[in-house]
């Protein structure tokens, strides 16, 4: 085995992250690690990576025992990882990104001539045409996910840890991936991956191993499992999710929001749209197709150069999201760390922070009543957490996901903007967020949710749109919901009806 980790205990104020986890992993093999949101996860490959040390156990690799002061001890061992949140830094161009840490030098120089040469040969193999000179940050997220793995690959990696490296990633990217991923392990490399897409698991592992609020649950080989026993052991139950319920056809009558000429160039391209009251409308386009501009120009977190907004059938100024949010709108932005929540803050302040006011008395905040109802919000979400004073930079990333939609909850928003609300969040909890969307479009409010997994519109949504380049390219009813069709579509593709039924 070339890492075998025995008894591994994570213990915080409160919380078990992890209660004698027994893992292992060896050359040429990829290994899942499952779980619900806050199972202990990423805990375990931060003890994995030297990132954090663990209360309890060991750890060997080829196996003698090591104890891991740091991450950079952990990679000199071969151990690299790719974490949750990309760690590049956009300002830094390709080539020093990849040596950020482990600059090459020569003659006590620096020898740019070989770190890019190397860089270059990497990039080759990763099948990356960008630059080395380029910034970083003007990669697609994709394509920064490589530079991760070039960074990994230029140290000499046996052991790489993905942490949910596909949650941001379209169809076509995730199989690219793939494709490098198993050239990886054949040849020789250990990989770990962690996904909340369990058919990618069954796409790309050898084996899988299932963790349960920090417990070790089980193991399994891939063709030993099929999904249902899957969720179960992940779960301890099964979930019911049956398309779309029973959910009554929503009456169009009623236009809540109406978006005529949208502009702003290059991204929105006179986008034209209308939410019904009690309609959930789902948004598919690829990444770049100008989904998350539409749902910020919306919301008035960006300026339009044209365009005009009606709310309720009034004009309406949403020059700023005070604005939006005065006039029932609320948006849960993509990213939820540098948008959605300000993570030193408790998660109970972070869930009340839109709806202070109601919680004020007449001495000002009355703190009894704001933690109640920050309580309150957190349980319909299904939020995991051992206290509402933690910061909410503590919890796993699928429960700040949960916290930014609880926070929307508690606003009074009648018009919900939802950008890729389901990221991150795990099978349970997602049917959860669904039944709340649905919950919350029959008593009145309405839905525009934006997921680059299809098929999860598909299931959730009344009607979808396909924007492309800053266009809506079509319409599809719910009964006219097609995966093939919708995914063409988005992709720019101009699908002609009777052609497919064919
Ligand atoms: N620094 C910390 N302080 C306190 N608690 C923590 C800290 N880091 C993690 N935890 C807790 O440890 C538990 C496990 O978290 P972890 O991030 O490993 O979950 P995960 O399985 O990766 O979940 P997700 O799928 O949501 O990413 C959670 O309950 C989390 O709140
Ligand atoms: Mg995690």
């Amino acid at each position: 085995m070339f890492l075998e980790a025995r008894g591994i205990s994570k213990f915080y104020p409160g919380v078990k992250a992890l209660k004698g986890v027994d893992f292992a992993v060896d050359a040429g093999e990829i290994v899942a690690v499952v779980g619900e949101n806050g199972a202990g996860k990423s805990t375990l490959m931060k003890v994995l990576a030297g990132a954090i040390r663990p209360n309890e156990g060991t750890i060997k690799v080829d196996g003698s025992e090591v104890s891991f002061s740091g991450p950079i001890e952990a990679q000199s061992h071969g151990i690299c990882t790719i974490y949750q949140e990309l760690l590049i830094v956009p300002e830094l161009s390709v080539v020093e990104n990849v040596f950020l840490g482990h600059l090459k030098k020569k003659n006590g120089i620096l020898d740019w001539v070989t770190m890019r040469r190397e860089a270059a040969e990497i990039l080759t193999r990763l099948g990356l045409t960008a630059s080395v000179d380029s910034k970083a940050g003007q990669l697609s997220i994709a394509e920064q996910q490589l530079i991760e793995i070039a960074k990994s690959l230029s140290r000499k990696s046996r052991l790489l840890i993905m942490d949910e490296p596909t949650a941001s990633l379209s169809k076509d990217e995730v199989d690219n991936l793939f494709k490098l991923v198993r050239s990886l392990r054949d040849e020789g490399i250990a990989i770990v991956l962690i996904t909340h897409h369990l058919h990618e698991i069954f796409q790309i592992c050898d084996r899988l191993i299932v963790l349960r609020d920090g417990d070790y649950v089980g193991a399994s080989t891939i063709d030993q499992i099929d999904e249902a026993e899957l969720v179960n052991m992940m779960l301890g139950h099964a979930v019911n999710n049956d398309t779309a319920k029973h959910r009554a056809v929503v009456q169009r009558d009623e236009v809540v929001l109406e978006a005529r000429g949208l502009s702003r160039r290059p991204d929105l391209n006179g986008v034209d749209l209308a939410l019904h009251r009690g309609e959930v409308l789902g948004i598919a386009g690829l990444m770049g197709a100008g989904r998350t501009e539409l749902v910020r120009a919306l919301f008035g977190a960006d300026r339009l150069d044209e365009g005009t907004v009606k709310v309720n059938g009034k004009l309406a100024v949403l020059s700023s999201p005070r604005l939006a949010l005065e006039q029932g709108l609320g948006l849960a932005p993509e990213d939820r760390k540098s948008e959605g929540l300000i993570l030193s803050m408790p998660i109970g302040q972070n869930t009340t922070l839109p709806s202070l006011a109601s919680h004020c008395g007449f001495f000002g905040l009355d703190l009894q009543k704001e933690s109640q109802a920050a309580a309150d919000l957190c349980k319909r979400l299904f939020v995991k957490y051992s206290n509402l004073n933690q910061p909410v930079g503590n919890l796993s990333g699928g429960n700040q996901q949960k916290v930014v939609l609880a926070k929307l909850l508690g606003a009074g928003t009648e018009i919900y903007l939802l950008d890729e609300p389901t990221r991150g969040i795990d099978i349970g909890a997602k049917e959860a967020i669904f039944d709340l969307i649905w919950d919350l479009t029959s008593q009145g409010n309405s839905v525009i949710i934006i997921s680059s997994v299809i098929d999860e519109l598909i299931r959730v949504c009344d009607r979808i749109i396909c924007l492309h380049l800053g266009k809506v390219t079509n319409t599809y009813d719910r009964e006219d919901f097609d995966l093939n069709r919708i995914m063409l579509n988005a992709m720019g593709k101009n699908v002609d009806v009777s052609e497919v039924s064919q």
